[in-house]
């Protein structure tokens, strides 16, 4: 390699446009996709702990769609909050439900953007886990996989153009590729949540979804922040169980994960920007200890540099009007 003064790494950083043309990483807008959160209530809700970010009802939800759409952003991903909970999460499979409906409501004011539903139990569950519960409390795995199954098909079948499990059950993935393939959606693309971390940064998604769990916690099914080899193993999985596209969540804290799956399976990779990693840009941006516009991109951009082909984040809308404009 030459060497200093030969080599001086400051010449092609003298202007943007220099900068640009040598700049390895790109980001557009077609690369993020947003998560929404479809409730059952008229209007629009605030979240609190998540600033920008609220509960919409059908009708505003794909408003917000087409928003998203005409900025470029290439999809939403859908969480629903109904009316009721039960035992089973019942209205997770309803042909009616929020996001059920969501969809068709997208499909006609937003029929560019790519529609993703997320396909897990706890928002539905009146004890709030991701799946059904043996008498003692524990989640059971085997009989959690045929609602899964059910819920993959509800959405399919409203539309939904991915459906992306998130509720970390073994052998789910497989489980809804069979039931989509028997009722003929062998079109449908899952996206798994295949490295997913029992994570302290999903604790403002759970006041957006309402879907905190009543007792215990999730380490029961998600990974241990301490494993990569897992998630390794994980990842081989669930490809091997017919997933399409592979997620690792959270995002910041994982990048050196991000970057062994994407080495490792050459897969489509997402990788989910988490609502704790937004919050906390929020709350400094807010006390004006850092630039938001610009850490948001820089976040962003280093979970593209690691290996992110998507990025899933509550700050597509914003960053999709920066990279536009
Ligand atoms: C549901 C689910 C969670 C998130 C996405 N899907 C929460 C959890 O597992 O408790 C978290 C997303 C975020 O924090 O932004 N299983």
């Amino acid at each position: 390699m030459a060497k200093f003064p030969t080599y001086r790494p400051r010449r092609l950083r003298r202007t943007e446009r220099l900068r640009a043309m040598v700049r390895e990483t790109s980001l557009e807008p077609a690369d993020l996709i947003a998560p929404l959160f479809v409730t059952f209530q008229d209007g629009r809700h605030p979240v609190s702990s998540m600033p920008g970010v609220e509960q919409t009802s059908i009708a505003a939800t794909a408003e917000e769609a087409a928003r998203l759409e005409s900025l470029g952003v290439g999809a939403v991903l859908l969480f629903g909050i109904p009316d009721s909970k039960d035992a089973h999460g019942s209205r997770a499979y309803a042909a009616d439900g929020e996001v059920q409906r969501a969809v068709g409501a997208i499909k006609e004011q937003a029929p560019d953007l790519v529609v993703i539903t997320d396909v897990c139990l706890c928002e539905y569950t009146d004890h709030g886990h991701c799946g059904l519960l043996t008498p003692d409390g524990e989640v059971h795995n085997d009989s959690t996989l045929e609602l899964l199954a059910r819920m993959a098909v509800s959405h399919a079948e409203a539309g939904a153009d991915i459906v992306a499990p998130s509720d970390m059950m073994d052998g789910r993935v497989a489980a809804i590729r069979q039931a989509l393939d028997a009722q003929g959606f062998s079109h449908t693309p899952i996206m798994s949540y295949a490295v997913k971390y029992a994570s302290a940064f999903y604790g403002p998604f759970r006041e957006a979804a309402e879907s905190a769990p009543q007792f215990g916690d999730r380490k029961g099914y998600q990974m241990d922040p301490g494993n990569v080899e897992e998630g390794l193993r994980e990842a081989r999985m669930d490809i091997e169980e017919g997933a399409d596209i592979i997620m690792v969540k959270p995002a910041l804290p994982y990048l050196d994960v991000i970057y062994r799956v994407k080495q490792d399976t050459g897969y489509p990779l997402a990788a989910y920007h988490v609502s704790g990693e937004y919050s906390m840009i929020k709350a400094a941006a807010e006390r004006g200890w850092i630039d938001e516009e610009r850490v948001m991109l820089e976040a962003v951009q280093s979970i593209r540099r690691a290996g992110a082909d998507m990025i899933i984040t509550y700050y597509a809308g914003e960053l999709a009007r920066q990279l536009g404009g």
